[in-house]
């Protein structure tokens, strides 16, 4: 097993996805790294350990990391969300991430201060899995980033989104579609050759159907989970998710095909990208768009590994998602009527300081909206979506079952009249997945890897307005066999932040 190190000087630079012949009105400072955006491709081998050290070159936000997907095994430390596992990183600082990845798959890096990586500080990071179930069944891999993207900066959208002056809460409409960072993607192929495309969507805030005109797709992984092949004409990719799957391109390559990401928005345009094989044939015309859109349904994938659905709860957490204005007129997002709000003391870290008291869920105070798991609880999220719009939910250091989901508009999951039988025997698993328009979702997964570990809508206009839940797993087992290294530390101290004598 080999260990990676990668330096990571974080700052502003001037890049653009944008056509480099545009007016300068559609160019922005973005996030780097190493003075240069797209960000690099974070790469490993299942087993091995993986070594960030980070400075922040930032002029003045703070900054953080999270491994988007990992499970980060007794290192939830590692996990990179600011007020829960780490404090903010000011600028001037440097910060180590270190940890070892056991799980195969395709994730992602990105910044986790809130509202901060559609700015830039997000990119892909890949498990590679030699041995694995497919290997031999393709000759090379194409990654494919799907994003959308504003012109302006995220600091003063944010200020606009969350004023009296947006009270219904409308999030700002992205300005483009990005396919590996760039208007205007080529992929090259060759004809009769089977090629696995790593997919993930790496965007704030639109979902995307995605399609390659004149082929198929056969899907074998979602979110680091192999599952059995199924054959699909489109998928549809929320924020947070990545999809695996493999094309085996034309026997003859004398036409070149468009690929499609259509942004589930309905005023957004569409994202081209070009399947190339043979730079001198004649250019494709764009795809054509029927406005049908019908994607393979994921709760449909089942795992490869059969997991059956886990037993009885013993823990069932009813989260009820709901919008709506406080008294400063601004919009807010609710679980069970909580916004988050973060604490000042990061929440592991008062997990290490509170002794017994760390399994009582008031010491992390109302707003972290804390629930307190036993080790190797079977817990069940039932989640009720009683807002209009789309959700693709995240939870970190964990893959859930998803083990029922509702069509839009199906009201509370006590409404839909749905028992046990109905779930999933063997249930589609992953780490991020949607609820669909006033509709509900039921989770399940089992409390094995202690740590605090989020759960939040990955709509970062929707992280921004609160719509975010703690797990604090384990806590006492935490305390056994935690040690908060001294540059986690000194950042604290930096930022005021005491951390109770850790
Ligand atoms: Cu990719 Cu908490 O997020």
């Amino acid at each position: 097993d080999k260990t990676h190190v990668y330096k990571f000087n974080v700052s502003w630079v001037v890049a653009s996805p944008d056509d480099p012949d545009a007016d300068e009105n559609s160019t922005k400072p973005v996030i780097g790294i190493n003075g240069k955006w797209p960000l690099p491709v974070m790469e490993a081998t299942v087993g091995d350990r993986v070594i960030v050290h980070l400075l922040n070159l930032l002029e003045t936000e703070p900054t953080s990391l999270h491994f988007h997907g990992l499970y980060l095994r007794n290192e939830t430390h590692m996990d990179g969300p600011v007020h829960v596992s780490q404090c903010t990183i000011p600028p001037g600082s440097s910060f180590t991430y270190n940890f070892t990845v056991n799980e195969p798959g395709i994730f992602w890096y990105h910044s986790h201060v809130h509202g901060q990586y559609p700015d830039g500080l997000r990119g892909p990071l890949i498990i590679h899995d030699p041995d694995g179930p497919f290997a031999d069944k393709y000759s090379e891999a194409r990654l494919l980033t799907v994003s959308d993207w504003y012109l302006d900066k995220m600091p003063n959208l944010i200020a606009r989104f969350m004023s009296k002056a947006n009270p219904t809460g409308a999030e700002p409409v992205p300005d483009l579609g990005l396919f590996n960072d760039e208007i205007d993607a080529s992929i090259m192929v060759s004809p009769k050759t089977t090629y696995r495309f790593d997919v993930i969507n790496m965007g704030a805030f639109a979902s995307v159907y995605l399609w390659f005109e004149g082929h198929n797709m056969t899907i074998i992984m979602i979110d680091g989970i192999y599952t059995h092949p199924v054959e699909a004409n489109m998928i549809y990719v929320t924020p947070g998710q990545r999809y695996s799957f493999l094309i085996t391109t034309k026997a003859d390559g004398s036409a070149n095909f468009p690929f499609v990401g259509s942004m589930d928005l309905s005023f957004n345009p569409n994202i081209t990208g070009w399947l190339i094989y043979d730079e001198d044939n004649n250019w494709p015309d764009a795809a054509k768009l029927d406005g049908s859109f019908n994607p393979v349904d994921d709760f449909d994938l089942t795992p490869l590994d059969d997991q059956p659905l886990f037993g009885e709860p013993n823990q069932v957490v009813q989260l009820d998602v709901m919008m709506d204005n406080l008294g400063d007129g601004a919009n807010y997002a609710f679980f069970n009527n909580i916004t988050y709000v973060p604490p000042k003391v990061p929440t592991l870290y008062t997990v290490m300081s509170s002794q017994d008291l760390a399994t009582n869920p008031v010491v992390y105070g109302t707003y972290t909206h804390s629930t307190v798991l036993q080790k190797d609880d079977i817990v069940e999220i039932v989640l009720n979506n009683l807002d209009p719009g789309i959700h693709p939910f995240h939870l970190h250091g964990h893959d859930f079952q998803v083990v029922w989901r509702s069509e839009d508009d199906a009201g509370t999951f006590q409404d839909s009249g749905i028992t046990l039988s109905d779930f999933a025997r063997v249930p589609m698993r992953r780490d991020t997945v949607f609820v669909h328009p006033n509709g509900n979702l039921v989770l399940r997964f089992k409390a094995d890897n202690p740590g605090v570990w989020l759960f939040h809508c990955h709509i970062e206009w929707h992280v921004q307005s609160g719509l975010m839940a703690t797990f604090v797993e384990a806590p006492l087992e935490i305390q056994q066999s935690l040690t908060i290294p001294p540059d986690h530390l000194d950042v604290c101290k930096k930022m005021g932040v005491p951390t109770g004598g850790n």
